[in-house]
């Protein structure tokens, strides 16, 4: 049976994660990516091919020369804040770049992809826990160009997933792969970098949010339980599963205060912080119920917030210490 599967955006975050999972089960996964936020040595469980998703005839030849049975697409631009400034940006490389990549797929007759998704989708959500069946009201360009791909994967009639990630955060266990984004915007590998000398403080954006702490609340997801769920949608859809999204998170909220504590107790630092402003578009409470993915993929995240920061932590030690 073919077991080959195209990763594009494969050398990123948790695109190289998935590659390692994949592998692990027996896929071939083969990485197309242009190297514009990825990275080529965090490509090790198959081979590289370096291109762009809105190069057709790149596409082209290397559907021609791997043959995949199926996609999973992370390649994307994903700094919200950035595609607030860059909208056109993000048009043309997310959304754009994903039309290029499902034309590429029809020519050759690959039916079935898994879709990088996020909880952008939501917007301010109406209630929490979010649930699949919520409207999709993303509030920034990122999360409408993510909102505009689920919903031409819903007219396509390929055999289609879209995995919503809540906040992907921790690194792979061996410490072979993990976060490297160049700037870096996300909480902990920023509160990381002030427990490894390279910034001074933390900026807390708002403290007085009607949260238990005043600080936002957020669902922080384990890469490799991600990448454990993308397997378990591809396992999925080559059986014959139903087209759809499913959140994945923990269903747990943890505050931006109980993250710095958490890496306090895991590096030993003090990790100082400052108050800062609240940052516009960030919802006070963004946590999902994960029951839908739990059903119909058999999906339990199984690291907590402290493995998280622990294994992002020894990661973020390998790759950023001196
Ligand atoms: N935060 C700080 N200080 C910082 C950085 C972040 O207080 O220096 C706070 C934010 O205000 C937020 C929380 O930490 O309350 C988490 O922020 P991140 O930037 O790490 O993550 P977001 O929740 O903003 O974004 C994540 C993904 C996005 C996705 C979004 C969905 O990174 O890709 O969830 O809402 F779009």
């Amino acid at each position: 049976m073919n077991k080959t599967v195209l990763v594009t955006g494969g050398a990123g975050y948790v695109g190289s994660h998935a590659c390692k999972a994949l592998a692990a089960s027996g896929y071939v996964p083969v990485v197309y990516d242009n190297l514009s936020t990825g990275h080529a040595d965090l490509v090790q469980w198959g081979d590289l091919e370096v291109g762009d998703i809105l190069d057709s005839d790149r596409l082209d030849a290397v559907f021609e020369q791997h043959n995949p049975v199926a996609v999973l697409h992370f390649a994307a631009l994903s700094i919200v804040g950035e595609s607030v400034v860059k909208p056109d940006l993000y048009q043309r490389n997310n959304v754009q770049g994903s039309r290029c990549l499902l034309q590429a797929m029809a020519w050759h007759g690959v039916a079935r992809i898994v879709f990088s998704s996020t909880a952008a989708v939501y917007g301010v959500p109406m209630d929490v826990p979010i649930t699949e069946d919520m409207p999709k009201q993303p509030i920034n360009p990122y999360g409408e160009t993510k909102a505009a791909i689920e919903d031409d994967l819903a007219r396509s009639g390929l055999s289609w997933t879209a995995l919503r990630y809540f906040n992907a955060s921790g690194a792979d266990e061996d410490c072979q792969t993990g976060e490297h984004h160049t700037p870096e915007t996300h909480l902990i590998p920023l509160v990381l970098d002030v427990a490894l000398g390279r910034r001074e403080n933390i900026s807390i954006f708002g403290d007085d949010y009607e949260t238990p702490d005043g600080t936002c609340l957020r669902d922080y997801i384990h890469v490799t339980d991600l990448a454990d769920a993308h397997v378990r949608a591809l396992a999925r859809l080559l059986d014959g599963g139903k087209p759809g999204p499913f959140n994945l998170g923990t269903g747990i909220g943890t505050s931006v205060r109980e993250i710095i504590d958490t890496a306090r107790a895991v590096t030993g630092h003090a990790i100082p912080t400052v108050t800062a402003e609240r940052r516009a578009g960030d919802p006070p409470v963004l946590v999902c119920s994960n029951e839908a993915a739990s059903r119909e993929l058999g999906w339990r995240p199984s690291r907590a917030i402290e493995t998280q920061i622990a294994d992002a932590w020894r990661w973020h030690q390998a790759r950023f210490g001196s």
